[in-house]
């Protein structure tokens, strides 16, 4: 090889193992596995053995790691609240949920795969990142758990989580943790939520150009839309939700609840069929600069915490004493109002690290075209 393209070969492999910019908002200074020397999985136990254990790591994903069948399968009686048509979600009967919540729904037989049930650790100081396009983790998802901590996770697809059966496994969980960057992740056709924050303290979180693909072969809502999106339960948790493509869902995109302070900003919903946010007590949003297209529910009703829309650009100049500027205004098409103009928990962003935020009008071509695993 001549010296300029072993120059340039080295150049692409940099390139491929380096994060690519730097988180913005809550998480700001995240910093994950820092310059720790790449490393590059080659089996799924290898994968699960670099993810979990307490060394500061990058590791880099070149290929699929599927999980499907490594663990076992199991053939259990479940529950169908939602009926047994054919594009219809069953569940598992986790922790007896079939017995103590849908008990008048009728049994059936299920079979799932073992794997995806429960996430892969990750523990503190890692980063996780794909190479091209090329990064994906199927039939298993991530926890971020345990008080783990600075974790950046970029560039990868998260598939095909037992996505037939309610309780089958979540994409991402995040619960007793701080500091925690998820960005151009894409998750699809997962059984559980695609992202869900737990009851523990989630810290400072933020969800940046992530790619929601709700579509789904079995629906909570048996309509090929999926219901459950983004959860966001905490105890003091930020969030900051920015440029993603949250797209088909039709419930809980997101739920916030339980002290969870929420800036989604720049986001691009599409196409929903239930609702968008559903806001339970602790709830405190505030949504600007996004873009609600086909949303016939933007925001379901009742809202039990706190809201704040953004309605006008006079109305908005209130966000200039906590966040140093005015927010943007949200855009609309052939979508259900979207108005709430709670203004008491804006104080909770003073002194934080706050996203910016551009006008909505090129946000929904910005977010399809950025938004997801592969787009870097
Ligand atoms: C979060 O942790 C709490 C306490 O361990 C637990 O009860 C809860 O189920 C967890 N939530 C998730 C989503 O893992
Ligand atoms: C918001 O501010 C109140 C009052 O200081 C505080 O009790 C609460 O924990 C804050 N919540 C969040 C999510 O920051």
């Amino acid at each position: 090889m001549k010296f300029t393209a072993i120059v340039a070969a080295f150049a692409a492999q940099a390139a491929a193992v380096s994060v690519s910019g730097a988180a913005e908002g809550f998480a700001k200074g995240v910093t994950g596995g820092g310059s720790a020397t790449a490393v590059y999985p080659s089996t799924t136990d290898e994968l699960v053995s670099y993810l979990g254990d307490s060394e500061a790591r990058v590791i880099v994903l070149t290929k699929t790691f599927d999980f499907t069948n490594t663990e076992g399968t199991t053939t259990a009686t479940g529950c169908a609240p939602w009926g047994t048509a054919s594009g219809c979600q069953l569940a598992i009967n986790q922790n007896d949920w079939c017995s103590n919540y849908e008990s008048s729904a009728p049994s059936v037989s299920v079979t799932y795969d073992n794997a995806g049930t429960l996430g892969i650790t990750v523990a503190s100081d890692k980063t996780l990142i794909g190479s091209g396009s090329s990064g994906v983790i199927k039939g298993k998802g991530l926890r971020i758990v345990s008080g783990a901590s600075n974790i950046i996770i970029q560039n990868i697809a998260i598939t095909d989580i037992n996505a037939k059966y309610v309780w089958g496994g979540d994409a991402i969980t995040i619960n007793d943790s701080d500091m925690v960057w998820i960005d151009h992740v894409t998750t699809a056709r997962i059984g559980r939520q695609h992202i869900v924050l737990g009851t523990e303290s989630s810290g400072r979180v933020t969800l940046s150009n992530n790619y929601i693909d709700g579509r789904t072969s079995y629906s909570a809502t048996c309509d090929g839309y999926h219901y459950w999106g983004i959860y966001l339960d905490g105890s003091s948790d930020l969030v900051t939700l920015k440029g993603n493509y949250i797209y088909h869902t039709s419930g809980r995109s997101p739920k916030v609840q339980g002290n969870t302070l929420l800036h989604a900003v720049n986001n691009y919903w599409y196409d929903n069929s239930g609702h968008a946010f559903e806001i339970g007590s602790g709830g405190y949003v505030l949504a600007e600069g996004n873009v609600f297209q086909n949303i016939d529910t933007p925001v379901e009703s009742p809202i039990d915490g706190q809201l704040f829309t953004s309605p006008s650009t006079s109305a908005n100049t209130v966000c200039s004493s906590y966040l140093g500027r005015v927010c943007q205004v949200n855009g609309f098409g052939s979508s259900g109002s979207f108005s709430q103009s709670d203004t008491g928990f804006l104080s909770n962003f003073s002194g934080k690290n706050i996203a910016s935020a551009t006008a909505y009008t090129s946000v929904a071509s910005s977010v399809v075209a950025n938004a997801g695993q592969g787009k870097l």
